[in-house]
This record gives C-alpha cells, structure tokens and sequence, in this order.
C-alpha cells in the first residue's frame, strides 16, 4: 500500500483546522473514531443497504436515512429531517455524522448550521465527487422550489474521513462524473497537471490506486485555492471553469446529464470558445478534448436545445449585469475569468459546438 496518498490533509477554515483522513476500507473509519451515544448519523438509503453490515453501527443509534434525490434537498424537507433529529434525542452539544454523497452533505451540512444555531458535523463521502471535490470547501447549497442551490451557508464539517471502499459499488457513470471535477481541478492547477491526469485516465477508471492517487491531489490543489478565499469572493471562483457552460447543460436537459459530466463537457466548450475567440489555440483545444470526450461516455449525445442552453447560461449566478462570466483558458493555459457579451456571435459559437461535430 503506498504510504503518501494516505498521508492526512489539513484544511483551514474560519471555524478552525479540519482533517481529511484516508482509509482504504469502511471498517477502518472506526481505527480514526469511536462511535459515541452523541452521534447522530444521517445516511444515504442506498449507502445504508449497500453497507449496513461494514458500517456496524450500534444498535440504538439515531439513524435517519434519506433518499439522494434534488427533491430531498429542497428547503422544505428540512423540518421533517429536524422533527425526526428532535425525536431522537438530538441536543446542541451533538455531532452529525454524514454518510453519502453530495446531498447527503449539503443536507446535514445545512441542518448543522442551522439546527441549535451550530452543531459538530462530520463526513463520510461515498461518491468519487463528494471524496475528490466537495467534501472540502464549507458549502451546503439547498434547493428552494426549482430554484437549484440557492440557499445555503459556510459550514465546514470537524472532521472528514475518506475511505476508499465506497467507490467500488459505484456505477462507471458515477465515477465519470467525479473524474470530470478531478480533470477540472488539475487544469485549474496547470496544463502539466492536465496532462498527467489525462494520461492516466484508463487507470483513474478502473485502477482504486491510480484514484486515490489523484483524489489526494485534486483535494490539495481545491486546498490552496479555498484557505485563500473560503467564502467564493475571489481566486476561489476559478473552479467555476466549466461550471457555467455545465449548470446551462444540465438546466437545458433538465438534468438528464450527471452534474460532474456537464461539468467536463462545459470545459471543453470553453476550451471551443476560448479558441474561438482567439484567446488559446485549435491545437489546445484539440489536444485537451480527447480526454474530456472520453469522460463524457454515452451523454455527448445528449441532445443540449440552443434556446434552453443560452437562456440557463443568462441567469448564471456568477453573472455580472448583461455580461456572462465565463472561466476561459488563455495562452498559457492559465484560467482567467472573463466578461462576455452573451450575443450573437458568443451564439454562434455554442451552435457550431453543438451542431459542426466538433465534439464527436
Ligand atoms: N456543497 C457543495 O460543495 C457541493 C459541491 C458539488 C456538488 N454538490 C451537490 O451534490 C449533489 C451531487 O452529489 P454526488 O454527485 O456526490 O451524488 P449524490 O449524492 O447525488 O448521489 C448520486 C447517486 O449515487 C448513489 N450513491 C452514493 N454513494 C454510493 C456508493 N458508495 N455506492 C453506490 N451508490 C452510491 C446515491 O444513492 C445516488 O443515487 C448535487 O445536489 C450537487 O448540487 C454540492
Ligand atoms: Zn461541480
């Protein structure tokens, strides 16, 4: 077993230092802690059935096991899940403990920022994105009608264990989407890091060592970028590359395109538009799009209408006034973040990257 992927990372946050742990297996979680009668775990169904008995959580426990859908992340699930806490017993000084992917956090990270205006909370990330991305970085992002991730607070959790066993009852398209966030991250870090990355795609796929690997390193470069901006005011929204063009993919299919998926072909189209705005080259383009095709399997075929894409990408978060703001690749390779007119030139550009078979 190779020792340095292991090896602890430890994340600063306005609430404090928190560790993330690795652990090859889901019965090591309890070698970093014991399980306490303060514990309250809140934990994906389909995770609680895959691993009920590797989980061997005590008897008694307080166990509330949720559905990972967007529509259990919807605000107004929230006071069932705080009824059902309250029912068991749960008190201020208590910890919750997650045990999922991205909802399952964004939902106890929520309920511990909120119930008893603060509770301890940890997490055990069980999907390939929620173990390589956003297991770091404080957010818990809910859902308010069909209003996606629209509210939601700063709350790191105390402590976060990784273990590895989890992704292996994962589907392919599931592990594509965590590599897409992996694959946006080391391109944020530099082309080299690209390239390393995209050169050991095969083994990333089907190789738990090559993964943990990258896991490491994708969570030390997100690191560097949220102690200097926790709070998503500066440098931190350059891992918003991809994301604009991967939110309006999403939004336009009406989700049929799992988010890290988007994500990785919304890299690419901002390579496209980069390029053809003059801003990096075709070759670039071209050299980065083999991976990202890889890892966006059977959805580039996706059908994405032009008309819903342009009118999801206007009403982008990050989007300042009339202008769009779009994370590009500039000469270099460096990441900018960058104003653009959403018109009919910036149109155009989308057309031809869907229509011209550029993508194939
Ligand atoms: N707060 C943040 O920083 C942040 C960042 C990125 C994404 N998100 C949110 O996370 C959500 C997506 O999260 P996700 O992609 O991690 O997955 P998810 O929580 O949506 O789960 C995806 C599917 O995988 C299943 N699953 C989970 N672990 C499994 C395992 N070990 N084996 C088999 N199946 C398993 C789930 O039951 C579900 O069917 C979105 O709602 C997104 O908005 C939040
Ligand atoms: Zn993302």
């Amino acid at each position: 077993v190779p020792k340095a992927p292991y090896e602890t990372l430890d994340i600063k946050s306005h609430k404090g230092t928190y560790t993330v742990h690795f652990v090859p297996n889901v019965a090591d979680i309890f070698s970093v802690w014991q399980p306490g009668s303060t514990f309250h775990y809140i934990i994906d169904k389909k995770v609680l059935d895959l691993y009920k008995d590797r989980l061997m959580l005590p008897k008694a426990a307080s166990v509330l096991a949720i559905e990972a859908t967007e529509t259990n992340k919807n605000l107004n699930k929230m006071p069932e899940y705080i009824a059902a806490l309250l029912k068991s017993g749960a008190k201020r000084d208590h910890t919750l403990i997650a045990i999922g992917g991205g909802i399952v956090q964004d939902i106890s990270c929520f309920l511990a920022a909120t119930l008893f205006r603060g509770m301890r909370w940890c997490f055990l990330p069980t999907t390939l994105l929620a173990q390589t991305d956003s297991c770091i970085g404080s957010k818990s992002s809910i859902n308010v009608g069909d209003w996606k991730n629209i509210v939601g607070t700063f709350t790191p959790p105390n402590e976060i264990i990784v273990a590895a066993e989890f992704l292996n009852t994962l589907t392919p398209d599931d592990l594509r989407s965590g590599i897409g966030e992996m694959l946006k991250v080391h391109m944020i870090h530099d082309l080299k890091s690209f390239n390393a990355i995209a050169g050991d795609y095969e083994k990333l796929m089907s190789d738990s060592g090559t993964r943990l690997k990258y896991i490491h390193r994708s969570l030390g470069f997100k690191k560097t970028l949220i102690e200097e901006d926790e709070f998503d005011r500066g440098v931190r929204q350059i891992l918003n590359y991809g994301h604009s063009f991967g939110h309006a993919i999403e939004s336009a299919t009406e989700f049929a395109v799992p988010h890290g998926i988007a994500v990785t072909i919304g890299m690419d189209m901002a390579n496209y538009v980069a390029f053809r705005m003059g801003r990096w080259s075709e070759m670039n383009f071209a050299s980065a799009h083999p991976v990202l095709r890889a890892n966006s399997g059977k959805f580039v075929q996706t059908p994405v209408p032009l008309e819903g894409f342009m009118s999801a990408i206007g009403k982008d978060k990050k989007n300042i006034g009339a202008m769009l703001t779009l994370v590009l690749p500039s000469g270099s390779g460096k990441l900018e973040r960058v104003g653009v007119a959403a018109d009919e030139t910036f149109k155009s550009y989308v057309k031809d990257y869907f229509t011209s078979g550029v993508r194939a």
